[in-house]
């Protein structure tokens, strides 16, 4: 019977596990039963060390998982390179696997390329900050655009009840696609993104007592000083609390509070259309494991499909020109 190997790779989010569960159920029917490979491309290293990677399918409450916020399978965020690309084929012949499938970001859709030279791989984009090259939609978005709107509003009850301004600060990673969309949903009185520039002069005539403005972590002006804020670990944050400093005095008797969103948004239940998102990117995924394809990921372009992964290797995905008209009104 075919092997095929499933991982998810990098930052969680909801609708993983509802790609999983998918996947699972569509291959079921194929009467393949796959091979759940544990904590992302780590579980492949693994594997070529002797450890234990493997979750049996029966361990998985699947009725459960389908809504469940996560991941069931557990992930890292391992690059596949060089020497750990040839211990992660290893792995692979360890685990006798005919096919992979990989459910990651940006980066670990290069290394799903990479892969792909050396075994059958299919992959499904996945992250909250929607920045894989060429799909409009990946799975997870949809639903951290949905917690980090309901967050914003309940931030913003505080700031009208006690006359006081936020500044919040919404992950990302360099691209504004969280940001603005949140800020869009929420009515927030500006959204700062890393695609637009911005002053601490002009956000300070956007503050008004009792509003909200939301701040992409990846976005950064030059009076910050340097920046932006890359901590050790390599994480963006901090440019809320930043901003603070600077726009203190220029907007004194307005009292100025920040807020980070932080992790709250790539937690809890995929919504219903992420759910669909992912039924449908398993469904085509699966179709192209049994069609025995590789060098493919399935994206959201319209309508989705598989294409060839080369077209998700263009960098990471920034908001456009025309997606920046439409928050215009909301720019400082
Ligand atoms: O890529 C998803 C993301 O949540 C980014 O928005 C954020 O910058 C980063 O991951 C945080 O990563 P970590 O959980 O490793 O701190």
């Amino acid at each position: 019977m075919k092997r095929v190997g499933i991982l998810t790779s990098g930052g969680d989010c909801p609708g993983l596990n509802t790609a999983l569960v998918g996947i699972i159920d569509r291959l079921g029917r194929a009467g393949i039963q796959p091979v759940l490979i544990r904590r992302g491309f780590q579980g492949l290293l693994d594997a070529a060390d002797g450890q234990d990677c493997v979750l049996a399918v029966e361990a998985l409450d699947r009725a459960r998982a389908h809504h469940q916020g996560g991941t069931a399978l557990g992930s890292s965020r391992v690059k596949l390179k060089g020497q750990l690309l040839e211990h992660a084929v290893q792995g692979v012949d360890k685990l006798s696997l005919d096919h992979l499938v990989v459910i990651g970001g940006d980066g670990s859709l290069h290394s799903a390329r990479r892969l792909s030279e050396h075994i059958p791989t299919v992959a499904i984009p996945k992250t909250i900050d929607n920045d894989v090259a060429a799909t409009d939609l990946s799975i997870g978005f949809q639903s951290a655009v949905q917690t980090a709107a309901d967050a914003i509003e309940r931030i913003q009850d505080t700031a009208a009840s006690h006359g006081t301004s936020f500044l919040i600060e919404v992950m990302g990673r360099r691209s504004g696609f969280l940001a603005a969309a949140s800020a869009i949903a929420a009515r927030a009185d500006a959204v700062v993104v890393p695609e637009a520039s911005w002053s601490l002069a002009r956000l300070a005539s956007c503050i008004r007592p009792g509003g909200v403005i939301i701040i992409a972590e990846g976005s950064w002006c030059a009076e910050l000083g340097a920046g932006p804020y890359v901590a050790a670990d390599g994480q963006l944050g901090g440019v809320v609390a930043r901003a603070r400093d600077g726009l203190t005095t220029m907007v004194a008797g307005v009292a100025l509070r920040t807020a980070s969103l932080g992790h709250t948004v790539r937690g809890g239940e995929p919504v219903v259309a992420d759910r669909l998102l992912a039924s449908r990117m398993a469904a085509v995924a699966t179709e192209r494991v049994l069609a025995g394809s590789s060098g493919f990921c399935v994206l959201s372009q319209g309508q989705v499909a598989a294409v060839d992964i080369n077209a998700t290797q263009q960098g990471r995905r920034t908001l456009s020109p025309s997606e920046l008209e439409q928050i215009e009104h909301l720019l400082p």
